[in-house]
Formats: structure tokens, sequence, C-alpha cells
């Protein structure tokens, strides 16, 4: 009988268990909604990265009909050969514009815009100086461009610099950080990190995947928030979050974009968005621009639930947004601490290696603008129960 050659993958999962780190898929059952039902339990959602709430958008949901009935399910082709419809053109138009900047390519996702970025615009010679707690997207766009990666201390921009001052300066060398990071919630070193592009002539790419729709004028993000128009060459943003939708995109110069439709794998090889997608961005960006009391709850939520957890005596890093970590330290209990919220109605998902650092293991919290004060104080109350119950305050 043939020996099954992928044994080896359920005695990893065999580890996972024994060590309490298997996770099932939750499902969604129905919308993605600030209050939803996951697993046939209704619960208080702290999970998604719908900020604003657009997932359900009446203006979204319709324009994402109109398109389907006017332009059919799907695009048939990769951009460059039969798949750009006029819709995408308009979707990069609009982007543009908004980001303030002379051009941008949708990706489909913000994954494959941070790796078919990094990937394309260097090579095996050039430097990439990377902040240590990047998202894996630029690490595996990193890897594939065969640069050599020198990571910098979290948020360090005087141990950027000193990486950079050592290089040679005849090579390509990015600077690259995420604008808000995905699981402590905190800003990159933005300001300090364009001094050092500037002054060693760098290249400076900021991810900007949740700062979309979050911070900056109407959601233009972080650039916008901390004033460095100009200053970043490549801007890389999601429709997957706070836009409601799904892809992801590079704002930049007109020639780092036509050198993208060139050169970026994902978008050579892999199928373009169907025109509902592209028809929900627009209504999207529509929205942010119209309803700016959408962020502003997003805002006013953060602040409300944030310090609540805080007065609880929670430990919650050094978060600057409505990303809010819950740090316990050890991988088991923060599964623990998520299982139990769930069973009293809160999903918090819990999190750890790898996508957060061996003994960092944390309860992360979304909160959007479409939460209630009443949706938020039964899920501070449910913390500070179940974080009495298992130690953790
Ligand atoms: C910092 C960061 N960059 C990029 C991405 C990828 O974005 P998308 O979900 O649109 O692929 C994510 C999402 O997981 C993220 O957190």
């Amino acid at each position: 009988m043939r020996r099954d050659p992928l044994q080896y993958l359920s005695e990893e999962l065999d580890g996972l268990k024994s060590q309490g780190l298997y996770r099932h898929l939750r499902v969604l059952e129905g919308e993605q909604k600030a209050h939803a039902s996951f697993d046939h339990r209704s619960v208080v959602n702290l999970s998604s990265n719908n900020y604003l709430g657009l997932t359900t958008h009446p203006l979204l949901r319709e324009r994402a009909l109109e398109a389907t009935r006017t332009l059919g399910v799907g695009s048939g082709s990769v951009r460059t050969i039969a798949g750009t419809m006029s819709i995408h053109m308009e979707l990069e138009r609009r982007l543009a514009e908004f980001k303030r900047t002379e051009a941008t390519v949708v990706f489909q996702s913000g994954f494959t815009a941070n790796a078919g970025t990094v990937s394309s615009i260097l090579s095996k010679d050039d430097f990439i100086i990377s902040d240590e707690l990047n998202h894996a997207s630029i690490i595996d766009g990193a890897r594939l461009s065969r640069a050599t990666i020198k990571v910098f201390p979290h948020r360090d921009a005087d141990a950027a610099r000193a990486i950079v001052r050592d290089l040679p300066h005849e090579r390509r060398r990015l600077v690259i950080s995420d604008g808000v990071f995905s699981m402590d919630g905190d800003l990159g070193a933005l300001p300090e990190l364009c001094d050092v592009a500037d002054e060693f002539g760098c290249i400076m790419m900021v991810d900007d995947a949740h700062a979309s729709g979050v911070f900056g004028r109407n959601g233009r993000g972080t650039i916008d928030h901390f004033g460095l128009h100009g200053r970043v060459d490549i801007q890389v943003g999601t429709l997957s979050k706070a836009i409601g939708a799904l892809g992801g995109y590079v704002a930049g110069s007109r020639a780092l974009i036509d050198f993208l439709y060139h050169r970026a794998r994902p978008f050579l090889f892999s199928t373009s968005h169907p025109p509902s997608v592209a028809a929900s961005c627009l209504a999207a960006i529509e929205v942010l621009e119209s309803e700016p009391q959408l962020i502003e709850r997003l805002w006013e939520n953060t602040r409300f639930f944030k310090s609540g957890l805080q007065t609880l005596g929670f430990n919650t890093g050094a978060s600057e947004s409505p990303i809010t970590p819950v740090i316990v330290g050890d991988a088991a209990l923060a599964m623990k601490l998520s299982d139990a919220l769930f069973e009293r109605g809160v999903f918090a998902q819990g999190i750890g290696f790898p996508t957060v650092p061996r003994g960092k293991a944390r309860v992360r919290t979304i909160v959007t603008a479409a939460h209630t004060r009443d949706e938020l104080q039964f899920a501070l109350d449910s913390f500070e129960n179940v974080g009495r119950s298992l130690g953790v305050i």
C-alpha cells in the first residue's frame, strides 16, 4: 500500500493540538457586521477589519448589483490581456485623485500589491531595510526579490539609519514600514524613516493597509496624517478592510505604476477583479468623501473601548489605532481567553506564533464605526469577567 507522503503534516497538526494552538475556522452565518453570528452564536464582533461598516453599506451593495447586472460577474482575463475593463481604469483614476498621487494600480489584494511591488522593483544586488514587525506580504515580496533584507528593531529609525549608512550607496535601497501595524495597532516611525530615506537617497515605501479609510483626511492614510505628501515614493493601500470590498493598490508616480503594469507578477499573471468589486470600491470612495461622520464615530468608539480596557488593567501595548491588542504572553492562555469570551458572546481572535513573536500572544480587538455603545460596554464587561477568572487582570 502507498504510504502517505504528507503524513508529516498530520504530525505537525498534532503538535499544534497538544500546545493548544490548533484553531478551527470560525464560520460567519450572514453578513459581516458589528453584531454577527459565528458558529451559530450571536456575538459582538471585535475581529473584523470592517472599520467603517462598509461591507453592508447600501450604496456599495447597490453599485455592486448594478455592475453585475450591466457588466457580468467576472472580468475573464488578466489585466494585461483582455481583463482591463473601463471600470478598473475609472477606479485607478479615482484612487489617484483621492491619494493625491500621479497614478495608482489596483491589485487583487493588499497582499499581492505589497508582494508584487517589492519583488518587481528590486533585484539581488539591492537592499531592503524593513521594520521587524512588517506584514508577511512585505516579507514574502522581499524574499522573492532576492535583495538582501536588513531588519531594524520595531519603529527604531536610528537603527535604520545606522544600517543604511553602511550600505553601498550606488545600490538601490528600499526603506519600508507598515503605516499601522496590524497586530499591535501602533504607527510606523514614518516621519523619521522619511528623513533617513531623504538623507541617503533611498526609496521610501509604506504599507497603509490598516490606515486606509481610518487615518488622515477622509481616510487618506498615514502619509496624509503625518503630512508626508511627496516624501513617500510608494504607498500601498487595501480595499479589503475599511473600504469593505476586496483588493489592494499602489499609489505613486506614473513611471512607477507603468513599471508595475509591465513587471508586477500578480498583475501580469492573475485575473482582475469582477466589475462588482471595482464598483463597490468606487462607491466606497464616495462614502469616504460624503460621510466623514463614519470616521469620527470610529474614533469615538476607539477611544471609549481602548480606555475601558486600560482602566480594567489589561496590557494594551502601544496601540494608537482602532486595533487594540490585549497582550497576555502565553499562547494557550490567549486562546483560552478568546474561547471564554466567545462563550459569553464576544468574538475577539486569539493570536499566537508565528503571527506574533513567541511569548507575545494576545487577543486582538478591532472596533468599528458600526458598534453601539451598548455592544462595546457588553464587550468590556465580558473582558472584565473572563480576564479576572483567568487571572489576566
Ligand atoms: C499590514 C497589512 N498589509 C497588507 C495586508 C493584506 O491586505 P489584503 O487583506 O487586502 O490582502 C494586511 C491584511 O491582512 C495587513 O494587515
